[in-house]
Order: structure tokens, then sequence, then C-alpha cells
């Protein structure tokens, strides 16, 4: 895909330059902002925030963005529109098609996103899905490139919930930016054999690991990376708690650190994660996720920078 007036629905679409290109632009707009530098990029553009989950980084970060540059976003919650109970996704999409310049969508299914591209004839921005979670990615990769000065050649571990949507994005932002990629999760937990599959052949110079064992995979690791154990939507889903015990064996840990080897490594979570008042696992330690290897606020941080870049690059603006 060529960037500029089209959708973002996956990290599939992007080649290795577009996304270089915009964790390069990313860390420009952190700098303007940081300078105090505003160049309008989105002046008259409304952009629609149609979240069918709840969000705090990318609504906040979206919203944010579009403030920053000029433009004006509108955010419609699930209990605020008439999708999904008066009215279609089809007619929803042409209905913000006419109205908008842009749709960021959160909720469940890939092919809602899909079909919003299709029926609004605008740019959609895929800001989670069941299956996806392309922008929190560029975050991540963005906030990597700015402590390591380079993505290419690097290992990033996965420890937890293999088959949710950040961790399969993840996979595909690593593979696509020739990082190697080492997955530790229950084998019932990995992504699914076709997934794996189609994953390995995105990069020739880096690799996609599967092991059960973390301690395995997180050796000379320079980024640890874990997501909650119950993504949104999954909560009374039948397999929870056998879920969480097959997973007890792979929190994120002082011991599970110290094995990268290294001095440098660093720990990220997409947020939010589990915290011992609000939750009875803890995919993170307390003690890891307050150390001074997590750079957990940094990435979330850049969600707003890497939204910006997405929205000025899709929308045309000039950069
Ligand atoms: N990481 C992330 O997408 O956070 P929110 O759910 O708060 O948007
Ligand atoms: N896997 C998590 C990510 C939240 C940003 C979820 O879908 O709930």
């Amino acid at each position: 895909m060529k960037l500029g007036n089209k959708s973002f629905l996956s990290l599939y679409d992007l080649s290795k330059d577009e996304i270089d290109r915009l964790i390069d632009l990313s860390i420009e707009l952190k700098a303007e902002k940081k300078n105090g530098i505003y160049k309008y990029r989105l002046k008259n553009k409304n952009i629609a925030l149609l979240f069918e989950k709840t969000s705090t980084r990318t609504r906040c970060a979206a919203s944010v963005a579009c403030f920053d540059e000029g433009g004006h976003a509108e955010f419609l919650g699930k209990n605020d529109i008439q999708m999904g109970k008066k009215e279609s996704v089809r007619d929803t999409a042409r209905v913000l098609g006419k109205i908008f310049d842009s749709i960021i969508y959160r909720g469940y299914k890939q092919e809602t996103v899909k079909i919003l591209s299709e029926y609004s004839g605008i740019p959609v921005i895929n800001g989670l899905t069941d299956e996806e979670h392309p922008t929190q990615i560029i975050a991540d990769l963005m906030t990597i490139k700015e402590k390591f000065n380079k993505l290419e050649g690097l290992k990033v571990c996965y420890i937890g919930d293999a088959r949710n949507n950040v961790a399969c994005s993840l996979i595909v932002g690593c593979l696509k930016m020739n990082v190697d990629i080492f997955v530790a999760a229950p084998k019932s937990l990995w992504p699914s054999d076709s997934f794996i599959v189609s994953a390995k052949l995105l990069s020739k110079k880096a690799g996609l690991y599967l092991t059960e064992d973390p301690l395995e995979a997180v050796k000379n690791s320079n980024v640890v990376y874990t997501d909650v154990w119950v993504s949104m939507g999954e909560e009374n889903a039948p397999d929870i708690d056998e879920r969480i015990k097959l997973l007890k064996n792979y929190q994120v840990n002082k011991f599970v650190m110290d094995q990268t080897g290294l001095a440098d490594s660093i720990f990220l979570h997409c947020l939010p994660a589990s915290h011992e008042e609000e939750s009875h696992y803890l995919e993170v330690s307390e003690e890891v996720f307050e150390s001074k290897q997590s750079y957990v606020f940094e990435q979330a941080g850049n969600r707003l920078h890497t939204i910006k870049a997405l929205l000025v690059t899709l929308l045309g603006g000039k950069v």
C-alpha cells in the first residue's frame, strides 16, 4: 500500500519503508511539540472516533493529535450512535463518509473495519480489533528505536497470551522491520498455524520463534513485552480460569527480566496493565512495572505522536 488517502487497517498493508517513514515522522512531530511548533496539517479535517470498546490511550492520542494539528475529533461511543442497534455498519460508513474526512475505529471484528473502509470512501484507521492493534505497534517500534537508535538486528520477546491482537500485530511489525521475535506461551495460546506460516514469510533477515519456555525465549532479548491475559470482550469467555492457570508461569518478573543477560534491555506493555488492586492475576510483577527498565509510559506517550503521524500522512497534509 502507498500511504496517502488510503486506509490503515492492518500492519500487513505497510511496507518496511512506510513503517520507517511513519516512525521518523513521529519522532519529528514529537520534537515539534516539545519545541512548541504547530503546523496545523489537519486544518479543516474532521475525524470520527468510532469506538465500540473502551479506550484511554488511543482515544486521547487521537483527540489531542487532531487538536494539535488544527483538526477536529468527534467521539462516537457505542451508546452514542445508531450503529449496532438501528443502523448497519455499511449505512453508518456511508453516512460518516459524507460528513467526515477520516474514521478511527475500535471494535470487535476485523471485518467491520474493512466494511467501514470499503463503504465510507474515506481513510479508516484500525484503532484495535479482536485480531489486530496496528497503531499500537507503530508506537512500540518508535519507542524501541528511540531507545536503541535502530530496529534491525534487535531481538524482541513476547511472553503471555500470544493469540491476542497485540501479540499478532507485534509479530508482524517486528518481522517487517527485520527484528527477531521470540514468543513464549503455552502451545494452546500460540497464534494459529496459518498466521505463523504467513508471518514467517515476512522477513528474510529476521525470524519468528515460538516456545513454551519463557526463560529460553527471553535470553539476549533487548525488549521484553507482555499484555493482559484477558482482552476486552473476553471477560465472560468460558476458558478464562483455565487460561489464567495455564499462564501462571508466564509472568514477567525480575527473574525473567534478568535472564535477558543484557543490562540495557527494556520492558514494554501496551497498557492497561493488571495491578493487584483490581486483578486476580498479574502478567507483570509490580517490581518490573515500576523499574527503570520499564518504558511503558514513554511507550504510551508515543501513541500521540504516532497516531498524529498516521493522520497527517493518510489525510495528505503537508509534512
Ligand atoms: N494501548 C491501548 O490501546 O490503550 P487504550 O485501550 O487505553 O486505548
Ligand atoms: N489485548 C488488549 C489490548 C488493549 C490495548 C485488549 O484487546 O484488551
